[in-house]
């Protein structure tokens, strides 16, 4: 036998398919070997009694970006990833993010080198594309799907990020031509932006607001919009931050007919709710999200929606501003629901959270955690194997995880840059006690060593189909070429 960097034995070891008890042995980084009865390796890891699990891959995070507003979010590549990590994430994919007039390459070059000096774990990247302008469309998004960035977020909604449905169609098609997945933020503008200007003018500027304007229904039209654009083209699109019970439905139905639609939900879809941004004064602007957080029903449908396959990745959409003038609150105690900057923090809380109420109270089986908050987004994004999964030849890149651990909340101990966390005081179950990169022991009980800038850019692939898809028809073939 070789000698070992680093074993991990007498755990555990679950990936999305299996569930086994067996020795974890890791060489230059990656793993080496999955056996029993390993020798120890130069460090050794007991993990008797403890969970031997993927890192995470958190494939939605806005880390060190501007908004549209011009707000830059509280965590930079270095706050972020020591926060993710010390949840369990070994990989983020966040977003460069494009505004409109700006150049991908101009973009793509400051975020990469913002993130190499300052990442701890690894990381990949998706676009945010504001303005898919001819040369974007046609030159740009080429030469950076095949520099490794095959994933980018557009939005329905947002003055000045939003794209209109001509513009929708044009970047679908193109992102299929070149072998790239596009994520959508499916909510309709003209319905929010009604019903708030609505509001404000009755003088209704609270944060509950925020979730009157951003009405359900506004979310599962615009997912049931592009869905079937997507089915129109054939092609695929991911909906992200799926809130409720409504949009669940939709996407539920376009898969039925045939349509190439993956899903995403979050912790604040799963543990926050409608009554939490209705706290008084402008406490409930901690909870503002876009989508918002919605109602028991809605939390139901999710909880179901990640049980049966509805959704195939479960991320953070961590997107952190403080409770202040640099972030949430732009004018105070003025500020109005339509000023609050949108977004809540999850990036560490992600996998505990999921672990402990999916998990530990049955909801979901332990496979499917694993597929939810690693394996699928991997593969999705087109990291998988090298990420995503316990197997030989895999980066190593896994959580040694106490399932029994209890973990009382507290933004105190959270690793971001945040100052609050929505999920202040809860108690959870199951914590990540020893978190590995790469093969480096990055995180022991609470404690880190990582070099700010060792976290390395992952290239990822073309995504993976989805299950079952069938073949197109020769209709359709012929429909493409009519219009490619
Ligand atoms: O409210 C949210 N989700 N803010 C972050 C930006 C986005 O929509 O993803
Ligand atoms: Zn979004
Ligand atoms: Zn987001």
């Amino acid at each position: 036998m070789q000698d070992l960097d680093l074993t991990i034995r007498n755990g555990t070891i679950a990936t999305a398919a299996d569930t086994f008890s067996g020795d974890l042995g890791v060489k230059d980084g990656r793993i080496a070997v999955l056996a029993r009865g390993l020798a120890p390796g130069k460090r050794d890891i007991d993990a008797s009694g403890k969970l031997v699990l993927p890192g995470g891959v958190d494939s939605h995070c806005h880390i060190e970006q501007l908004s549209s507003n011009g707000v830059m979010t509280a965590d930079d590549f270095y706050t972020g990833t020591v926060s993710a990590v010390h949840g369990g994430t070994t990989t983020i994919v966040p977003f460069a993010a494009q505004h409109r007039g700006m150049k991908i390459k101009d973009v793509v070059a400051d975020y990469s080198k913002r993130a190499a000096e300052k990442a701890v774990i690894d990381y990949g990247f998706h676009l945010i594309l504001a303005d898919p302008t001819e040369e974007v469309l046609t030159q740009e998004l080429p030469e950076y799907i095949g520099k490794g960035i095959t994933s980018f977020k557009v939005y329905m909604t947002y003055d000045l990020l939003k794209i209109d449905d001509y513009q929708m169609l044009d970047v679908l098609l193109a992102a299929e031509k070149h072998g790239a997945l596009v994520m959508v933020h499916a909510e309709n503008h003209d319905v929010i932006r009604w019903l708030a200007k609505r509001l404000l003018d009755r003088g209704h500027t609270e944060p509950k607001f925020h979730a009157v304007s951003h009405a359900p229904l506004a979310e599962s039209e615009a997912a049931n919009r592009v869905i079937q654009f997507s089915r129109l083209l054939d092609v695929p699109v991911l909906i992200v931050h799926v809130s409720g019970a409504e949009s669940v439905r939709a996407i539920q139905a376009a898969r039925a007919l045939g349509a190439r639609v993956y899903a995403e939900t979050c912790p604040q879809y799963l543990f926050l709710k409608g009554s939490d941004i209705s706290r008084p004064g402008m406490e409930g602007a901690k909870y503002c999200c876009s989508p918002p957080p919605r109602d028991e029903a809605s939390q139901n449908a999710l909880w179901a929606g990640l049980a049966d396959g509805t959704f195939q990745v479960f991320s953070s959409d961590h997107a952190p501003y403080r409770f202040d003038a640099s972030g949430k609150l732009p004018k105070g105690e003025k500020t109005s629901f339509k000023e609050i900057a949108n977004g809540v923090p999850g990036l560490e809380l992600r996998m505990p959270l999921l672990f402990s109420e999916g998990v530990g109270k049955g909801r979901i089986s332990l496979n499917e955690f694993v597929a939810l908050t690693a394996t699928n987004h991997a593969r999705i994004y087109g990291m998988y194997p090298r990420k995503g999964t316990i197997a030989v030849g895999s980066d190593a890149d896994v959580g040694v995880w106490d399932p029994d651990k209890e973990t009382k909340i507290t933004a105190a101990a959270i690793h971001d840059n945040v100052g609050y966390t929505p999920y202040e005081g809860r108690t959870i179950k199951g914590w990540p006690e020893i978190v590995v990169s790469r093969g480096r022991v990055v995180v022991e009980n609470g404690k880190l060593s990582a070099e700010k800038g060792s976290g390395k850019f992952v290239r990822c692939g073309a995504p993976e189909p989805l299950k079952h898809e069938r073949k197109p028809t020769t209709e359709m073939r012929l429909f493409k070429a009519l219009i490619s």
